[in-house]
């Protein structure tokens, strides 16, 4: 839940490939502890937008802050050193390594010793190691996927693919986590303990959650906030009520099959 202060606050971020506005001016900020969600139609620009955010994408102009700092351009190792991760669109995981190794691979950036000793495992790079697998092993359990934990993800129905992508942005132990259609493709119960997962994260870390979703019926109900894009440009911003009674929201997008 929301507790007032702006944690990321975005300022006229436009941004274009070529001939195409991808974003129109676009403003928004989250607050701490909150659920935000953005929605719209295919192609609104709301990928890109977490892209800009996390420093993928560069707008050619605007401005994002974090925790008051501003920065013009972000590249992407600096977001997450500030504790922002992501989930993706497309999932990014290695299909042939296993949940364990995968989500491992959240924790590179936390990693102080040099690969070289890691291989070798010696001296506090050992140490260091079991620390880590710690973490992991706290963040399989949290996401109840203990019996999978060395099958290689490739194997995994997609729901549960989804959520190893899940656990490995949360071994980045993130404050803001952005989640990029988390439930896109899932069945009625997958959706349903997607849902649990977020909502848990929220609560029980205080984890500040951006979301793009398709899916109206879960947007409603997990968010605090709801910003609308429509052709790169913002069209609504509120709660899910204001938003859902806004004119220009219900004909660009909740008038259609959402
Ligand atoms: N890397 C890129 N190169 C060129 N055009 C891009 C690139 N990324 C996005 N676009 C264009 O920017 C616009 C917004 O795309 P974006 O993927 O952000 O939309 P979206 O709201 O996430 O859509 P969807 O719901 O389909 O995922 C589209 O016209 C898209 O073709
Ligand atoms: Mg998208």
């Amino acid at each position: 839940m929301a507790d007032g202060s702006v944690i990321l606050d975005v300022r006229n971020i436009s941004l274009r490939f070529g001939g195409v506005k991808a974003l129109s001016d676009i403003s928004f900020d989250v607050r701490e502890h909150e659920v935000r969600a953005i929605i719209g139609p295919n192609g609104a620009g709301k990928s890109s937008m977490l892209n800009c955010i996390n420093g993928v994408y560069q707008p050619q102009e605007g401005s994002i802050s974090f925790r008051g700092k501003t920065f013009k351009h972000m590249n992407s190792r600096q977001v997450a050193e500030m504790g922002v991760a992501r989930t993706f669109q497309n999932l990014a995981l290695f299909k042939g390594m296993s949940v364990l190794d995968n989500i491992m691979t959240g924790r590179n950036l936390r990693m102080k010793s040099n690969l070289f000793l890691q291989a070798l495992r010696i001296g506090p790079a050992e140490r260091e190691e079991m620390a880590h697998r710690a973490v992991v092993e706290r963040i399989i359990d949290f996401l109840e996927i203990q019996a999978h934990r060395k099958t290689p993800v490739g194997r995994l129905p997609y729901g549960l693919q989804k959520r190893v992508d899940l656990g490995r942005a949360l071994a980045m132990e993130p404050q803001v986590l952005l989640l990029d259609e988390p439930m896109a493709g899932m069945n009625v119960e997958e959706k349903q303990d997607m849902c649990r997962f977020i909502l848990d994260v929220n609560e029980e870390f205080g984890t500040t959650i951006v979301l793009i979703e398709h899916d109206m019926g879960v947007v409603m109900d997990i968010s605090d906030r709801v910003v609308v894009l429509d052709y790169g440009k913002k069209i609504g911003d509120g709660t899910p009520d204001e938003v859902r009674g806004n004119e220009d929201v219900i004909r660009a997008y909740l008038g259609t099959s959402h």
